[in-house]
């Protein structure tokens, strides 16, 4: 077809061939070809967009079509090609084809979208009726609970709280303690040797020369030290390998024994309840003068005597007396100007008698069944 101008107007545009968008061939057609052409195209496409099934597919249609150089742009490109009096039906004609094709995909794309979430959230489906994995609320041990409780009356009787160590030298063990190799209280002590001369410490004492030589010489001395200790001791209900001491140390210009009968049994008041009477019996050891054991009224019996007190009504829980002054020299101090008294107990045995427990070896077993019982006490 020829314009006035006598310029070709035809020009190429898609025509579909046989079934399938492919199909479509570009060839040359003049502009009365274009009105059925337009809704040929329209029908086509609007069909194809129907039948997409992913958002690719959809994708690579908009490409075929809308792309810069796909099949309705290259329409738009040939507007100018045409009479000046085809173009305005002709132009309007396109734009509006390529704004439903843009509608029609915009709208697949949407319904597309709500598939791929709908299918996601089917897929994703939570059964709530599957039994749970069940996490249990764990719980303080109760030589952890015990330790805290100590600690914090002590602290507020004015202690700190020293950690000293648990691989220690015979050195510090025994001699700083007074007590000289060949000593029979060392048998008191039966002893895991690491080497000569080091050891696991088999009390908390050396803590006590440890704490005050980092005090060089400061005064007041107050601290407990907290941990475990170990003794080659045959096992059985009372007696476990590795156990807990709270060793006790204070020291200080004309510190008492009676200070020493008056921070243990308010210790053992705040720990027990305050029914409980503390009694101090005589004793020996080597790194104090004088020294006593320290026995607290039967909490079972209320003193009247049971299994647990032995039928004596009173239950043995520290050492204590007053520090030897060997030991305050070993440790810094002089014993012309200070007097200090130390004590030290088990910690197992008090949490045993606390939460009445009749077998230390619990204490160390970790079968959940036992400690679950001290969840939330
Ligand atoms: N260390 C002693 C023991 O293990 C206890 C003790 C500590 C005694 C401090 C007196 C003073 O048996």
């Amino acid at each position: 077809m020829l314009s006035s101008e006598g310029k070709d107007e035809s020009f190429f545009i898609s025509v579909k061939k046989g079934g399938k968008a492919r199909d479509f061939i570009m060839r040359k057609v003049c502009a009365s070809d274009m009105k059925h052409n337009l809704a040929e195209m329209k029908s086509h496409v609007l069909e194809e967009i129907s039948k997409v099934s992913t958002s690719e597919e959809l994708d690579s249609v908009r490409v075929r079509y809308l792309g810069r150089k796909g099949e309705i742009s290259v329409l738009l490109k040939h507007i100018g090609s045409l009479a000046p009096e085809e173009r305005p039906e002709f132009g309007a004609a396109v734009n509006a084809l390529r704004e439903q094709v843009a509608d029609a995909i915009s709208r697949r794309k949407d319904e597309l979208d709500k598939l791929a979430l709908e299918e996601i959230l089917h897929r994703d489906t939570i059964d709530i009726s599957l039994p749970g994995e069940v996490y249990e609320i764990g719980g303080l041990h109760p030589l952890t609970k015990a330790m805290r409780e100590v600690a914090s009356v002590f602290s507020s009787l004015g202690f700190a709280a020293y950690e000293s160590r648990e691989a220690e030298t015979d050195e510090m063990n025994f001699v700083k303690l007074n007590i000289a190799p060949g000593h029979p209280a060392r048998d008191m002590q039966e002893t895991f040797y690491l080497s000569d001369n080091t050891l696991m410490r088999t009390h908390t004492s050396p803590g006590q020369i440890r704490g005050m030589l980092s005090l060089k010489g400061k005064l007041p001395v107050r601290f407990i030290v907290p941990g475990r200790v170990y003794r080659r001791d045959p096992t059985d209900a009372s007696h476990h390998p590795v156990f807990h001491q709270v060793e006790g140390l204070a020291v200080d210009i004309d510190v008492t024994f009676k200070e020493l009968r008056g921070v243990l049994s308010a210790f053992m008041k705040r720990f027990f309840g305050q029914e409980v009477s503390t009694r101090l019996r005589p004793s020996y050891f080597p790194f104090t003068e004088p020294s006593c054991e320290v026995d607290i009224s039967c909490m079972f019996c209320k003193g009247k005597g049971c299994s647990v007190c032995g039928g004596s009504g009173y239950l043995e829980v520290a050492g204590a007396g007053m520090v030897h002054p060997r030991v305050l020299v070993n440790g810094g101090y002089d014993p012309g100007k200070v007097t200090g008294f130390a004590f030290g107990f088990g910690l197992d045995r008090l949490a045993m008698l606390k939460y009445g427990i009749d077998d230390i070896r619990l204490l160390y077993g970790n079968d959940r069944r036992f400690l679950s019982q001290f969840r939330g006490l």
